[in-house]
Order: C-alpha cells, then structure tokens, then sequence
C-alpha cells in the first residue's frame, strides 16, 4: 500500500478523506510543509499539500531525495509551489475544480454582511441593544459589481449579483464573450472596473504579474465607500495601502478571506497568542473590515469534492506507473 505524507491536516480533513480512501495508508501530520518537516515525508511516495505549505526548491529537493515521487495539492491554486523547479523533479497535481459556488457563495455572505453591518447587530442584539443607529447600508440592487477573473468562481460570483439585480463589469485577460453575452455582464479594461464599481470582488489567482492588483494607483481610481472583497489570494491586495485607503475613509469596507501575511495566523487558534502583525491587528480592530480564515472553500459538498479528486490524482499517477514526466489530468507542472 502506498503511503502518503499529509501536511497541515486539520479535522474536516481527515474526516473527507478516511471517509473515502480505502487504498492509501495516509500519515496526517498537523505541521506545515517546510524544510523542517519535508523530512516527516520518508518512505512515503506522495506528499499532499495545501494552501499555505512551502514548497520551495530547498523542499523539493528534500522530497526528491527521500523518495517522493509525487505532490498532490488539495487546493485549487498553487502560488506557493516553485513549479519550474519542481519540473522533471517530482509531479504535481491539484484540484482544479471542487465547488466554485462555495467560495462565491461566501464572497457574497462578506458583501452583505460588510453592506447591512450584520456582524454589528449581532453583537448589539445579543446584548439587547436595539439600536439602528450607524446601521445604514445600501441597496445591492441596480449597483456595479466589478469582478477581476471570470474562470468558474467568477463566473458562479456574476450569477448571484445577476441574481440581486445588480450589473456588473468584469476585467479578465481572457473575457469569456459568449458568458457575458448569455448572462448581460460587460468586460472592460482593469481601471473601468475599478472606478465604475460599487463593489469589487477579486477572482483571479495569484500570479508574478497581478501581485497587488489591489494598490495604492487602483485604490485611488475607486469609487469613495466602494467594498473589497478578496476570497483568491492574500497578495494581490497591498494591506498597508488598503489600511491606508480605509482610514481615510476612500474604501468602504473590505471582506477578506485572504490575506498576505495568513501563513502564520490563519487555520490556527491565536487566540492566546500577541499578534505582532501590525497590519492584520489594525484591520481586525476596524469596524468596515470582516476577515474569515480562508473559509470560503469550506462546505461539505467542496471537502467531498477536493477527498475525491485528490485520491483519483494519487490512482492515475499510480496506475501510469508514477512517471513523473507524464502529464496527468490535473497536472499542473510547466513543461
Ligand atoms: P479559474 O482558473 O477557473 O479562473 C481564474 C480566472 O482568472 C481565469 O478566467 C483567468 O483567465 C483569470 N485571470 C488570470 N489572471 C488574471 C488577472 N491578472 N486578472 C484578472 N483575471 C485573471 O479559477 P477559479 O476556480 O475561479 O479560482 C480562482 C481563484 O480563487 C483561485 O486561483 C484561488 O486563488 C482562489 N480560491 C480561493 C479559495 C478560498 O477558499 N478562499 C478556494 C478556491 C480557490
């Protein structure tokens, strides 16, 4: 039976997966991948990992050497892998495609409840303050939604502000025209979206290129109390600009899922820790900003979707014979 190194294993995750693997003796470790724990990895054949696991060339080749074949990513995106390094040293896999409805779905919970102060009356009622003073929110219907990237999450995202009567306007490199023409959204350039949106909503991955899309130069193009929401990744927002642009009260509000400095904080229990992330403290500490824990992925039908995909990427690279020069199905590494 082959062994498999699972990095920062968490409950729900073991529970998705021991539900359904009857083939794999899987080794749940709590840790992070990273140079001090790839060697946890020896006489396994495959490691899996996720969002937040270093997989640098320092951890490449620590799992080279010790005899692991394959890296099977239970995550969507894969910033966090040196793939060209990576090439023709070990395969790697992901999961292209579990449920973009459940990270949209959460994009659209933080609008509203960013939009309506839901998290303020919460607090409020519970403590029999009945007040609506300061509650004020606005209509989502007949506003813009900008969305930056129209790939599945995108596209599920455009469905649900369709569905709230809003329009929306879409920057992509490569626009689906025949989407936009069947569901009556429009594309435009990168500064239409950001200047003609009442809320923009980042659902791209995170790439060399668009590292801080969301900066000092688009923050100033946005409409004053436009929302931000980002559930893609932590780095393509400029935290110190967004502080900034909040605190001058130019932005809104802002819904983080992500966030650039998560590694260290999110998943885990800090709650008896000093934070000494002064960017993260302070945009906690603001009343127009929600930040979930990169919880967007997390539904039942999205964990059953990820165990899945996951162990059919561990069968085919096995079956081939664990070529790691083949491409596979949900190969991601560049030729
Ligand atoms: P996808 O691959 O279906 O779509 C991504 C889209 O972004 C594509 O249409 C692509 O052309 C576009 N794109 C690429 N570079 C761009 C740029 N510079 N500006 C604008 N658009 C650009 O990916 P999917 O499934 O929609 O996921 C999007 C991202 O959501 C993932 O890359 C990942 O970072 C994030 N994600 C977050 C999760 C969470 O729990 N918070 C869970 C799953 C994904």
């Amino acid at each position: 039976m082959e062994e498999i190194a699972f990095y920062d294993a968490k409950p729900y995750d073991m529970e998705s997966f021991d539900k359904i693997n009857d083939r794999y003796k899987i080794n749940y470790y709590e840790d992070k991948l990273n140079r001090r724990t790839a060697k946890f990895a020896e006489g396994c054949s495959a490691v899996c990992a996720f969002v937040n696991d270093t997989l640098d060339r320092d951890v490449i080749d620590s799992l080279k050497d010790i005899g692991v074949k394959a890296v099977v990513m239970r995550c969507a995106g894969y910033n966090n892998i040196d793939l060209r390094y990576a090439a023709g040293k070990l395969a790697v896999m992901r999961v292209p495609c579990y449920s973009p409805y459940a990270v949209a779905e959460h994009a659209m919970a933080l609008v509203l409840m960013l939009n309506r102060k839901i998290h303020k009356s919460y607090l409020r009622t519970r403590d029999f303050n009945f007040s609506l003073v300061n509650l004020t929110g606005f209509d989502l219907h007949g506003k813009t939604a900008g969305v930056i990237g129209t790939g599945k999450i995108g596209q599920a995202f455009i469905d649900i502000c369709r569905g709230f009567g809003m329009h929306v306007i879409a920057y992509d490199p490569y626009p689906d025209k025949k989407a936009a023409a069947e569901k009556g959204y429009c594309y435009g350039d990168k500064e239409e979206v950001f200047s003609e949106s009442d809320i923009v909503s980042l659902h791209c991955p995170l790439t060399r290129e668009n590292r801080y899309i969301i900066g000092h130069e688009s923050l100033k193009l946005m409409k004053k109390g436009a929302l931000i929401i980002n559930t893609s990744r932590g780095k393509l927002i400029d935290s110190d600009e967004l502080l900034k642009a909040l605190r001058d009260r130019r932005i809104g509000g802002a819904g983080l899922d992500v966030y650039e400095e998560e590694a260290d904080f999110f998943f885990e229990d800090c709650s008896s820790d000093i934070i000494t992330d002064d960017t993260l403290s302070l945009l906690v500490s603001m009343p127009n900003v929600i930040i979930t824990s990169h919880q967007a992925y997390l539904t039942s039908e999205a964990l059953k979707g990820i165990a899945e995909t996951t162990l059919g990427n561990l069968d085919e690279f096995f079956s081939e014979g664990a070529d790691i020069t083949r491409a596979y199905t949900n190969s991601i590494i560049l030729s």
